[in-house]
């Protein structure tokens, strides 16, 4: 009888627990402290077609009730991801998820078209990076470049399609139906809030790009808001992103919406803390006699 169990795109996940992208790397790092294969899903590092160095200067930075971060995307590329996939597929026998960026439509597309060579289970879109130059979060932003780049990239993929969106738009209802009537499996929200950070002493801005992406506790109200708006909007499922600590806020996510949610910041207070998460909801369930499935989008 297993209370945690939820369904998300086809998959019954064991638990509605996911590592969230860009903070779990390929899952190397944090299978050496637990089994990472207790988690309902993975969602893998941000590929991009080309390999990316990330962006220079200070990366990370810690701030009140979270942390802000300008990594810039820095990946191996989606042919070396392919080449070294074997490796990564032996290691994670839980749900695969894997976040595929672009500078352009047509990065979009070729690299969601070569990701179909080997076996992952869902592909999520991120058109919501706020951490580079071109591309990234400009596709998130507009009605018409989330339709036509979710568009270009479901005819070619094989895969269950999640679009990654971004809190850093008017009204989010708008971008995820667009995702939806552009073909769109599932949505999963809230990517980074656009901050900023200042160095007192040298009278300028911390990170070289000037803004960065914020995570963490200090952005659970407005990814609550908007999963519930979101939710609202479409009829396709919803993983909510955006400062869980606790168990009681997966609960909390999953009442406004959500079928499942991600986890990014809370892992890097403890490398653990994602496995504290799945105990304290494994007890809140058992103490209150609750079946997760039956939380899900109330509010
Ligand atoms: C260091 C760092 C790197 C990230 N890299 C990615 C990425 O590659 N792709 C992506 O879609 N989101 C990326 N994100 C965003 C997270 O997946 C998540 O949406 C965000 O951090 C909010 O969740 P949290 O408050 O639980 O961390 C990154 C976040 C952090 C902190």
């Amino acid at each position: 009888m297993n209370r945690l169990g939820v369904d998300f795109l086809g998959f019954s996940l064991k638990n509605p627990i996911a590592a969230a992208s860009g903070t779990f790397g390929f899952g190397k790092e944090y299978a050496e402290f637990y089994d990472i294969n207790q988690l309902g899903a993975v969602c893998l590092k941000g590929l991009t077609l080309h390999k990316k160095a990330g962006n220079d200067g200070v990366r990370i930075w810690e701030c009140t009730g979270g942390m802000l971060n300008s990594i810039g995307l820095e990946n191996p590329g989606v042919k070396a991801f392919i080449e070294e996939y074997e490796e990564t597929q032996a290691r994670i026998q839980t749900v695969k998820i894997v976040n595929l960026g672009g500078d352009s439509l047509e990065e979009y597309v070729e690299g969601a078209r070569l990701l179909n060579q080997i076996d992952i289970d869902i592909l999520e879109l991120n058109i919501s990076c706020p951490n580079v130059k071109s591309g990234g979060m400009l596709f998130g932003v507009s009605e018409d470049s989330a339709y036509q780049v979710t568009r270009a990239v479901k005819d070619i993929t094989r895969f269950p399609l999640m679009v990654k969106l971004s809190p850093n738009v008017a009204d989010i209802a708008v971008i995820a139906a667009a995702c939806e009537e552009a073909g769109a499996d599932g949505l999963s929200l809230i990517n980074t809030v656009q901050g900023m950070a200042i160095d007192i002493q040298n009278r300028r801005a911390v990170f070289d790009n000037v803004y960065a992406g914020l995570s963490g506790a200090a952005i659970k109200p407005i990814a609550l808001r908007m999963v519930h708006q979101a939710a609202k909007a479409v009829n396709i499922p919803i993983m909510g992103i955006g400062g869980i600590y606790s168990g009681r806020d997966v609960l909390e996510f999953l009442m406004v919406g959500a079928s499942c949610v991600q986890i990014g910041t809370a892992g890097f207070i403890r490398p653990t803390k994602l496995m504290e998460i799945l105990a304290e909801l494994k007890a809140y369930c058992e103490e209150n006699d609750l079946f997760l499935k039956e939380i899900i989008n109330i509010i």
